[in-house]
């Protein structure tokens, strides 16, 4: 199957054999697929050859489809009732001690069936690919028991197979202490690692682990553990580090070869230096900062200076960032972070998808690559974060399929 995407303005793309930040730019040009692949870039005047179909760009520009590399999609309710809280005052952490929070989710999560959880998940994730992104990872978490956490699993990997958007499993079943287990953290630390772990790889459901590794939830030495188990299974280390306190998080990251350290608001100077020393990549969430009304955000330009490959992500969950839109993070980063573009588009495609071990399959637009694209309706790579809060993709292909078209 060959298909030609003619009248393209300009293509954008981070490229696997240079510096971080630098961009490939062509202009008017077409760019063939085949078999799903992307096979060249066609210049104007060059003699294109016959194919089976035509998309007409309409002078769009393209990027690679985003790659999400931290999203927490499989929960069941929403939590509109504790934003209005934060609203009138409480703090996250607050609403989490008493019970709400994630602990919330898990109860409402455990009361329902799976195929409901599974139908409205689904709906989320025709979002992500109406938005750009075209891979993301998924985090299971809102389960903590073995049943509920392979629950949560299995819709990932049924997902996965029965839409076009690439799924790529998380564990986390190390997301809070559930109810039961308040008065023996321990215990649950020992269900993880003994019950869930095991069952978890046996059956292949979980190419990563991660663990919410945070004051009042999981400690660097409980989390470390739980880390060295899994990659002891060969699931690989992700985790949620230095968020809301600095408690070593990114240090712990480093010393376990972890493959990203997340959020990162509170990282130390040692801990970044640890990162970048280890390659750890930061998947940076200002999205997140943002949505919990906090003031300080990760210092990204810090760890960008210290040689570090940043990712940005949305953290698409129920409690602390409830979007979908990775144009939308562009914004934060760009206005927060200080994150220029070009840094900005190999946060958001070929260092996510480095992270998840994808690198030479997405994430920039290079001969035998999928063909995972976007077209945007936009007139230069500058105007992305610039014009904000809105969705600018026109089409979404992936896998040189089109799953996402608006009418233009
Ligand atoms: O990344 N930090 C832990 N997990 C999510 C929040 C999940 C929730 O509030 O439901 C996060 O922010
Ligand atoms: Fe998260």
């Amino acid at each position: 199957m060959k298909i030609l995407i003619k009248n393209i303005s300009k293509i954008y793309t981070p490229v696997s054999s240079k510096p971080y930040g630098y961009i490939k730019e062509y202009n008017d040009v077409s760019l063939l697929i085949i078999n799903s692949k992307i096979e060249s870039v066609f210049q104007k005047g060059d003699t294109v050859p016959e194919t089976d179909e035509i998309i007409e760009a309409g002078k769009a520009i393209v990027l690679p489809g985003f790659v999400d590399a931290h999203t927490h999609p499989v929960f069941w309710k929403t939590r509109e009732d504790e934003f209005i809280m934060r609203i009138q005052g409480k703090s996250y952490e607050e609403i989490a001690r008493a019970g709400g929070g994630i602990r919330n989710s898990v109860r409402l999560f455990r009361a329902a069936d799976k195929q409901q959880i599974k139908k409205v998940t689904r709906k989320r994730i025709n979002k992500f690919l109406e938005y750009g992104t075209t891979t993301i990872e998924a985090k299971s978490g809102y389960g903590l028991s073995t049943e509920d956490e392979i629950k949560s699993l299995e819709i990932i990997d049924e997902l996965n197979r029965e839409q076009p958007l690439d799924l790529v499993p998380t564990f986390l079943g190390a997301h809070e202490v559930p109810d039961e287990y308040q008065d023996r953290r321990t215990e649950y630390i020992d269900l993880v690692v003994n019950e869930m772990l095991p069952k978890v790889a046996q059956r292949k459901l979980a190419k990563f682990c991660d663990v919410f590794c945070e004051e009042g939830v999981f400690t660097v030495e409980e989390s470390s553990k739980i880390l060295k188990a899994a990659k002891s299974f060969g699931i690989q280390a992700r985790v949620h580090a230095d968020e809301l306190k600095g408690t070593g998080g990114a240090e712990m990251a480093a010393d376990i070869s972890a493959v990203t350290a997340d959020h990162l608001v509170k990282v130390s100077d040692e801990g970044i230096r640890k990162m970048a020393d280890a390659g750890v990549i930061p998947v940076l969430l200002p999205g997140t900062t943002f949505f919990l009304m906090k003031d300080d955000y990760a210092p990204a330009r810090k760890m960008i200076e210290a040689g570090c490959r940043v990712a940005v992500s949305t953290d698409f969950n129920p409690g602390s960032s409830t979007t979908q839109n990775m144009q939308l993070m562009w914004s934060i980063a760009a206005l927060k972070l200080k994150m220029l573009p070009a840094e900005l588009l190999w946060a958001s495609t070929l260092i996510p998808a480095e992270s998840l071990g994808l690198q030479n399959e997405i994430g920039s637009i290079e001969p035998g690559k999928s063909a995972d694209l976007i077209l945007l309706d936009i007139p230069n790579l500058n105007y992305l974060p610039y014009h904000y809060g809105i969705n600018h993709v026109l089409m979404t292909i992936k896998n040189g399929r089109v799953v996402f078209k608006k009418n233009f």
